[in-house]
């Protein structure tokens, strides 16, 4: 096979930094390009360990500029495109909605717009586009989506990755992109930013601070560790079927409570002076439009590309909680800067009663 030349959009954040591991740690005959406009979820410390590897090449880039978009990339050998850059959190996408449009919906549509280029010279082997279970909105107590339920997304975030969703398709079916979409659910992990529950729960316990349960705490998400979501993504560049969607989970539903007082119990265990972690959970405000419980049900990419997870959720839970205990320069840092003025305003104007 000829080698790999992989641009990753997004690398510098949670599940794209995840992924440029992934595939350096499992491959010699590759290259990636990540491109990252560095905005507070994008960090550098992420993918230090790469920084000297002749297969690692980082250009900051804001795929909303188009002309950036075209003028940077013009010169990089890419055979593959791994779409991540994304504003990725609900929570923000309501304070906030226009930069999820901008970056989500035009960003990746300047990025489509690319990827017809290299199509157009034969060079690109695949578009892969990074999207979310959440497009399907809601679900009740049963049932679970397929890559057929329809779409239904609820917050300005959803939505705008449902546009995205969409525009991958029709450069499918208008142009022939080779493009493939994953659906995946809440991926947990090394590197998570720590707006998320289970990063938030983790530092918030080793702080003594409150841990914020929206609610009633028995909204449920279905809890995917990011490691087995990246090598799924891999299999799916490789061997999915262009124009296709494959839905990512690893049948692990649980509600929020059970998270945080899952967390709870790994900190009483590993910081003993701060138990019982439970005291800190303080119920607040519900999150407006707040999705009851996603499900993802895996049987086509299992059965049609053979994948199975590798990890199973109580040692996945326990790794990422080590990781935060073990890594504590680099939360520090985050929680430092401009990301804890975020912090306490979201919590004023969210989480209050
Ligand atoms: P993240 O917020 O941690 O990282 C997003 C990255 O995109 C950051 O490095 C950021 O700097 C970069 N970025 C943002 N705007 C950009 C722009 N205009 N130009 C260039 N780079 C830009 O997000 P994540 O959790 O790693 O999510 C990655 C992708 O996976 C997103 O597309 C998200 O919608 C999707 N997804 C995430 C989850 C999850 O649980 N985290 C689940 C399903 C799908
Ligand atoms: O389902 C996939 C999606 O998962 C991704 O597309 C998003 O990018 C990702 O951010 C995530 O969205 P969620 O909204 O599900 O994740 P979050 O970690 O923000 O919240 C998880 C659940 O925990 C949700 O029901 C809200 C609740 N929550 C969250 C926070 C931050 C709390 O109860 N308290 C909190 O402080």
């Amino acid at each position: 096979m000829k080698q790999r030349k992989i641009l990753v959009t997004g690398g510098a954040g949670f599940i794209g930094s995840n992924f440029v591991h992934t595939i350096l740690e499992s491959s010699e005959d590759v290259s990636i390009t990540v491109v990252d406009k560095l905005t507070y979820a994008g960090n550098l410390k992420n993918l230090e360990k790469w920084k000297n590897d002749p297969r690692f090449n980082f250009i900051k880039l804001d795929i909303t500029d188009k002309t950036e978009v075209f003028a940077k990339l013009q010169n990089v050998a890419i055979t593959e495109i791994a779409h991540f850059a994304a504003e990725s959190h609900v929570d923000r996408s309501i304070l906030g909605p226009e930069e999820f449009i901008k970056t989500n919906v035009m960003g990746s549509f300047y990025m489509l717009e690319f990827a017809r280029t290299l199509h157009a010279k034969k060079e690109l082997k695949v578009f892969l586009h990074v999207s979310t279970d959440e497009v399907f909105g809601s679900l009740s107590a049963d049932g679970a989506f397929t890559e057929t339920t329809p779409y239904s997304p609820n917050s300005p975030y959803s939505a705008s990755k449902a546009g995205s969703d969409h525009l991958v398709r029709a450069y499918f079916h208008t142009y022939g992109l080779p493009v493939i979409t994953t659906n995946c659910s809440n991926n947990y992990g090394p590197f998570h930013f720590p707006e998320k529950l289970i990063p938030l729960m983790i530092l918030n316990c080793l702080q003594g601070k409150p841990l914020p349960v929206y609610g009633t705490g028995e909204n449920i998400r279905d809890w995917l560790f990011v490691k087995d979501h990246c090598l799924a993504i891999d299999l799916v560049m490789r061997e999915g079927k262009f124009g296709e969607t494959y839905n990512i989970g690893t049948r692990n539903e649980k509600n929020n409570l059970e998270i945080v007082h899952r967390i709870c119990e790994l900190m009483d265990k590993k910081n003993p002076n701060g138990a019982p972690h439970k005291k800190l959970v303080q119920f607040v405000k519900d999150r407006p439009g707040h999705d009851f419980r996603y499900a993802i049900d895996p049987a086509k990419i299992e059965t049609e590309l053979g994948w199975k997870p590798k990890y199973q959720f109580d040692e996945a839970i326990e790794q990422t909680v080590d990781w935060f205990l073990e890594n504590k320069p680099w939360w520090e840092e985050i929680l430092s800067g401009d990301y804890n003025k975020y912090y306490e305003f979201q919590y004023k104007e969210l989480n209050s009663k």
